[in-house]
């Protein structure tokens, strides 16, 4: 990732470290940034003051944000926006409008190894799992402030969205949004669970009749 950035940019020349959430999964190489990036201010929420105040000990040159506030870094604009409890206290966007890009933090994000970067060079299928799986491990208690980090980005001109973590959202945008304002008000599906032991296979029988009429009835398939 140094190197990566390096091919663009000397990293003592960096002004700006924006440090969206405090959790480890995204802040800890930060110290190791700021040793090359020297000169930088660290952008973070209040919470994220806090946090990463209590988590390294340092007293790096702070730059605290609120929800709407700007900074122009010339060609580009960067605007925060806090999203507090999806998934800590202190989780915050940034958005770039002049790129459209939404960088989502742990919003939209999936707990996903692969090296392509982009959505449909996955596939919907797939992806819609893992975004799935990853809001219910991660974010899933908290709909209400997600349903609220919705709200308040709805307004915004938005044709791409960068996870934290996870692939990069620009084919399947209006569907992963979609997915989310369903998860965000618990929204349920029908589903059954149909457990049985089977000694003889006489009651295995009993339980794929079951499921057959199950399916008949419109309830879907899973993949357990
Ligand atoms: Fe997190
Ligand atoms: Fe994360």
């Amino acid at each position: 990732m140094l190197a990566r950035i390096s091919e663009v940019v000397d990293p003592s020349k960096i002004d700006y470290v924006v440090s969206n959430h405090v959790e480890m999964d995204h802040s800890g190489n930060l110290a190791k940034i700021l040793e090359l990036a020297h000169d930088a201010k660290v952008v973070t929420s209040p919470n994220g003051e806090k946090g990463l105040r209590r988590h390294y000990k340092e007293d790096w040159d702070f730059v605290v944000v609120k929800s709407g506030d700007t900074i122009n870094i010339g060609k580009r604009t960067m605007q925060f926006f806090l999203t507090p409890m999806v998934h800590w206290p202190d989780n915050m966007v940034t958005y770039l409008p002049e790129e459209k890009i939404l960088l989502s933090n742990d919003a939209f994000g999936q707990h996903i190894a692969t090296p392509e970067r982009f959505d449909d060079e996955i596939g919907w299928d797939v992806l819609y799992e893992e975004a799935a799986k990853y809001y219910a491990n991660i974010v899933f208690p908290y709909g209400d402030q997600v349903k609220k980090a919705l709200d308040a980005l709805s307004g915004l001109d938005i044709e791409i969205v960068a996870p934290g973590h996870g692939i990069i959202w620009r084919t399947y945008l209006p569907k992963i949004l979609e997915a989310y304002q369903k998860w965000a008000t618990n929204t349920a599906e029908n589903r059954a669970v149909i457990i049985y032991d089977t000694m003889w296979g006489s009651t295995e029988k009993m339980a794929r009749s079951l499921r057959a009429g199950l399916e008949k009835a419109g309830i879907p398939r899973d993949h357990a």
